[in-house]
C-alpha cells in the first residue's frame, strides 16, 4: 500500500457508533496511580520538534504584493496572467514558468517537477461523486466515526507547503518521500500532498474551540510520483482520522490528568465489541523498536492504545461485513471468517505506531497505519494538554476489494458500463464490461553516467543524495562501480509513460538489465503494456505512443537507445 512505513531502513539508518463513557466508572485500578510527573513535563520542554507557526499555505494575490525589484514585479505580471487563464490546471511556459492549479498561479523553479498529465487529474473530486465506488468507501469509513464525535473533513485543494507535508509532521530531512523521485513538487516550497497527514495540523488546531468534537477524518486526493501497475496511479485517495482527549479543569494537573484517564477507560468500555480474530504482535513498546513518548504516561498510553486498536478494529470488522453482504449467498458461504493482525511500525508523526493486516485471498495484505501521536503536534496545534491517535488509510484498497475492482484505473473511467453500475450507499460486486487486448512494446537503453535531469532535488542537494538508492530498489546507477547519485530512477520511465499514453498503459516492468563487459554500461529494458480500459487500441496509435515516449526517454534523460 501507499504508506510512508520506512521504519526500520530510517531507523537502522539514524540510530458506527462510538457511544460516549457510561457514568458507571470502569477505571482499572492502576488508573488511579497515573501521573504527569515532573520528569514527564521535563521531556515534554526540552523535545526538539521541526518549528512551525502555520502560515497559509498559498501564494498570495499579485494584485496586492508590491513588487520589490525588477524580477518580482516581471513575477507578480506572469502570475497575473496564469490567474487570467481561462482554463484550470495548466502549465505556461513563457519568459518564466509556472502552473495555474485550481485558479491559483505558481511560479516555477529548478525543483518544479509537476506535469500536466498530473495536473489534468487535479479537482476531479472522485471522493464527492456520490455513486463513486470512492464516495461510497469514503462514506463507509466515516460512518464508524460519526458525528458529533467527529467532523467530517474533504479539502479540494491539492497544493500544500513542504513545511506542512513534511516539517511539522517530523519527517527527517532525508525521508525517501521527500525526493523528487517519488513527489510532484509545484516549486521549492509548494507541492502536490502525498498523504492527508498534510492537513493534520490544520484539523487539530480546529478541536481546539470545539466542545463536543474531539476527533476528525480528512478526505482528500493525494499524488505520488509511482510505478505503472494493476494497483498504483499517481493519483489515489487517503482518509486520515484522529482523536483527542484533553486536560478538563482539575484542583491540579495530577487530578485532571487522572481524571481524562478515567475518562478514555470509560469509553474505552462503550465502545462497541467486536467478533473478530485478532492477533496483536505490538503489545510491547520497547524503547527501540516502538518507544513510548516521554511526555505519556504508561497507563494511560495503553488505554490510548487499546481505544485506537478496538475504534480500527470495528472499522475493519464493518468494511468485512460489507464486503461479505456484497456476495452473492453462495460466495458469502466460502467468504471466510475475518482474521485480522496488529504489527509495530514507524512513522514519523506517531508513536508508538502500527499496522493493521487482513488475511484476504490466502494472503496477508496491509490496510492501515496508526498510532499515538506525536505530543510536539498537538502542543504546536494548541492541544498542549490533549493526548491522541491517528490513523491513515488508502481508500482505493478497501475500494478494490470491497466492489472487487480489478484495476486502479477504472476507478478514474468516465464509462457509463463503469459509473453506471453503481448507487449510493451500496456495495455491490463490479461486473467487467469487457477485457481488451493487451500490447506489450519493449524499450531499451543505456543509463548514462551523470545523474538524471528530472530528479535535481533529490540527486543534487547534498542531504538528499543517493536517498532514492537506499529506499529500495528503483533508482539504478549506471554501473555497479558507480560512485555519484543514481543515474536513473524507474519513477521516471513511469512520468515519461505517464505524460505520453496516460490511462492507456496498464504496467509497466523492467524485464532485463545488465552491465556490459568491457565498458561497463549498464542497459535497461522495460516492457510497456498499452490496453484501453475502454476500447481496442490500433497498431499504429500504439507505435504512435511507444515512439513518443522513446524520443522523450532519450531527450528528457540523455539515454541511449537500443
Ligand atoms: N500518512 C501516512 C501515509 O501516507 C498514513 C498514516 C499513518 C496516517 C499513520 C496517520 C497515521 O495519521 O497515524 O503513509
Amino acid at each position: 500500500m501507499h504508506l510512508y512505513r520506512t521504519g526500520a531502513f530510517l531507523r537502522a539508518a539514524r540510530s458506527a457508533r462510538f457511544v460516549v463513557g457510561s457514568p458507571r466508572l470502569a477505571v482499572p485500578a492502576s488508573c488511579t496511580q497515573a501521573r504527569w510527573s515532573s520528569s514527564h513535563l521535563a521531556a515534554e520542554e526540552q523535545r526538539p520538534f521541526p518549528d512551525q507557526s502555520v502560515e497559509p499555505s498559498r501564494e498570495v494575490d499579485p494584485n496586492k504584493t508590491a513588487p520589490k525589484s525588477k524580477g518580482d514585479s516581471v513575477q507578480a505580471d506572469f502570475k497575473k496572467r496564469l490567474k487570467e487563464l481561462g482554463q484550470d490546471n495548466k502549465i505556461v511556459h513563457e519568459n518564466l514558468s509556472g502552473a495555474k492549479i485550481l485558479g491559483t498561479p505558481y511560479i516555477f523553479d529548478e525543483t518544479s517537477n509537476v506535469s500536466d498529465s498530473i495536473l489534468n487529474l487535479v479537482g476531479r473530486n472522485l471522493y464527492d461523486i456520490p455513486d463513486h465506488p470512492i464516495t461510497i468507501t469514503r462514506n463507509l469509513i466515516e460512518s464508524c466515526f460519526p458525528y458529533p464525535e467527529f467532523n467530517h473533513f474533504t479539502v479540494k485543494d491539492p497544493v500544500v507547503t513542504v513545511k506542512d507535508n513534511f516539517d511539522v509532521l517530523g519527517f527527517p530531512a532525508d525521508h525517501p518521500g521527500r525526493s523528487r523521485t517519488d513527489t510532484y513538487y509545484v516549486n521549492s516550497d509548494h507541492l502536490l500532498r502525498t498523504h492527508t497527514s498534510a492537513h493534520q495540523h490544520a484539523a487539530f488546531q480546529s478541536l481546539v474551540a470545539e466542545k463536543y468534537v474531539t476527533g476528525y477524518t480528512i478526505c482528500a486526493d493525494v499524488y505520488r510520483r509511482d510505478s505503472i501497475d494493476r494497483t498504483h496511479f499517481p493519483v489515489f485517495h487517503q482518509m486520515e482520522g484522529a482523536k483527542v482527549w484533553g486536560l478538563g479543569p482539575g484542583e491540579s494537573r495530577y487530578l485532571a490528568q487522572a481524571a481524562r484517564t478515567a475518562k478514555i477507560a470509560r469509553q474505552l468500555d462503550a465502545l462497541p465489541k467486536t467478533d473478530i480474530e485478532v492477533e496483536d504482535q505490538a503489545t510491547v513498546f520497547s524503547k527501540e523498536n516502538n518507544p513510548i513518548q516521554p511526555e505519556h504516561d504508561p497507563v494511560e498510553l495503553q488505554l490510548v492504545v487499546k481505544h485506537l486498536k478496538r475504534s480500527l478494529e470495528y472499522l475493519v470488522e464493518q468494511i468485512h461485513k460489507a464486503a461479505k453482504e456484497s456476495l452473492d449467498p453462495a460466495a458469502r458461504e466460502a467468504f471466510g471468517p475475518l482474521k485480522m493482525r496488529w504489527i509495530e511500525a514507524y512513522f514519523p508523526f506517531t508513536t508508538p505506531s502500527f499496522e493493521v493486516e487482513v488475511f484476504w485471498n490466502g494472503e496477508w495484505l496491509e490496510l492501515l497505519g496508526c498510532g499515538v501521536v506525536q505530543q510536539p503536534i498537538l502542543n504546536n496545534a494548541g492541544l498542549r494538554y490533549s493526548i491522541g491517535w491517528a490513523w491513515g488509510v488508502g481508500i482505493e484498497r478497501f475500494a478494490m476489494l470491497l466492489f472487487g475492482i480489478p484495476d486502479i484505473r477504472l476507478l478514474w473511467s468516465t464509462d457509463k458500463r463503469f459509473l453506471g453500475q453503481f448507487a449510493p450507499g451500496k456495495i455491490t460486486r463490479f461486473e467487467p464490461f469487457s477485457k481488451y487486448p493487451a500490447c506489450y512494446k519493449d524499450i531499451a537503453f543505456w543509463i548514462n553516467a551523470a545523474p538524471a535531469g528530472a530528479s535535481p532535488v533529490g540527486a543534487e542537494s547534498s542531504s538528499m543524495s543517493g536517498v532514492a538508492a537506499a529506499a529500495g530498489g528503483n533508482a539504478t546507477k549506471a554501473s555497479p562501480a558507480e560512485t555519484q547519485p543514481a543515474a536513473f530512477h524507474e519513477n521516471d520511465i513511469m512520468e515519461v509513460v505517464r505524460d505520453v499514453a496516460g490511462s492507456l498503459v496498464e504496467d509497466v516492468k523492467l524485464v532485463d538489465e545488465f552491465v556490459h563487459p568491457t565498458s561497463g554500461r549498464k542497459s535497461l529494458c522495460y516492457r510497456i503494456n498499452y490496453r484501453s480500459l475502454e476500447r481496442t487500441l490500433t497498431n499504429e496509435e500504439v507505435n504512435r505512443l511507444h515512439d513518443e515516449v522513446a524520443a522523450k526517454m532519450k531527450s528528457r534523460f540523455k539515454v541511449e537507445l537500443r
